[in-house]
């Protein structure tokens, strides 16, 4: 079983793929903050740290990430070609979808921490998002090591970046870098799948065959 605890870095790092399925025991405020902690040890630049973890746990907080979270998944839906699957569908497609829409439909029960970044206007966004997405993949890897399942989602992205801003009262100051959701897992951890090192290393040269970069669907 890959979801027990574990300090070894190797192993929180290789086996921290997404949890979209979890199960009704809440996150507890001592475990949670031990993962917001881990974030706040991340780099930014200048050491600004210059973000802000907005925890939703509230019932109408949560309603609001479940119409984030419903926003979300309309857009994403044709882009991946995504579709309800089946119930006798066993693929691993389908059963990656079927988590991922269950992600979506219970986003209301969940817990979830929303990451921002200050918008500092001479720094491009690319780079502003490099100050705060080591935050959130400190979070991950620490919710990891402690057995948390989380998946980090676009649900402030779209349409629910608007609904999120005003619901939580977040100034315009302030980027809506990335909505993360964990809880306990129902499944387990990894390994992650991932291109191999062949593909994505180059020695002294670029490589034009390995330079597509279409989306790959599991
Ligand atoms: C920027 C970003 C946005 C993501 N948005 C979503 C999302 O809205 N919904 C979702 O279910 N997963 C989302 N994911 C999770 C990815 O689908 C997932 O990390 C990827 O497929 C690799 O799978 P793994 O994390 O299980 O290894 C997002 C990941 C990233 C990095």
């Amino acid at each position: 079983m890959t979801s027990s605890p574990t300090a070894d870095v190797w192993e929180v790092m290789s086996t921290a793929r997404s949890i979209r399925r979890f199960t009704d025991e809440p996150v507890d405020d001592a475990t949670l903050e031990r993962c917001l902690e881990a974030a706040t040890w991340a780099p930014s630049g200048a050491n600004a740290q210059a973000w802000r973890f907005v925890v939703l746990r509230s019932p109408e907080a949560r309603a609001v990430a479940a119409r984030a979270a419903a926003e979300s998944l309309a857009v994403i839906e044709p882009v991946y070609g995504m579709t309800r699957p089946a119930p006798d569908d066993h693929s691993r497609r389908a059963r990656v979808n079927r988590a991922t829409y269950e992600l979506h439909d219970r986003a209301g029960e969940l817990t979830s921490v929303l990451f921002t970044q200050f918008r500092y206007e001479t720094a491009s966004e690319l780079l502003l998002g490099g100050s705060i997405y080591p935050a959130m993949q400190n979070f991950l890897l620490a919710a990891r090591a402690l057995g948390l399942g989380a998946c980090l989602t676009s649900w402030a992205s779209y349409g629910g970046e608007v609904l999120l801003r005003e619901a939580l009262g977040i100034p315009e100051g302030w980027m809506l870098a990335g909505h993360v959701v964990l809880g306990w897992p129902r499944g387990h951890h990894g390994p992650v799948r991932r291109r191999p090192l062949s593909e994505v290393v180059f020695r002294d040269r670029w490589d034009p065959t390995h330079d597509d970069v279409a989306v790959r669907r599991p």
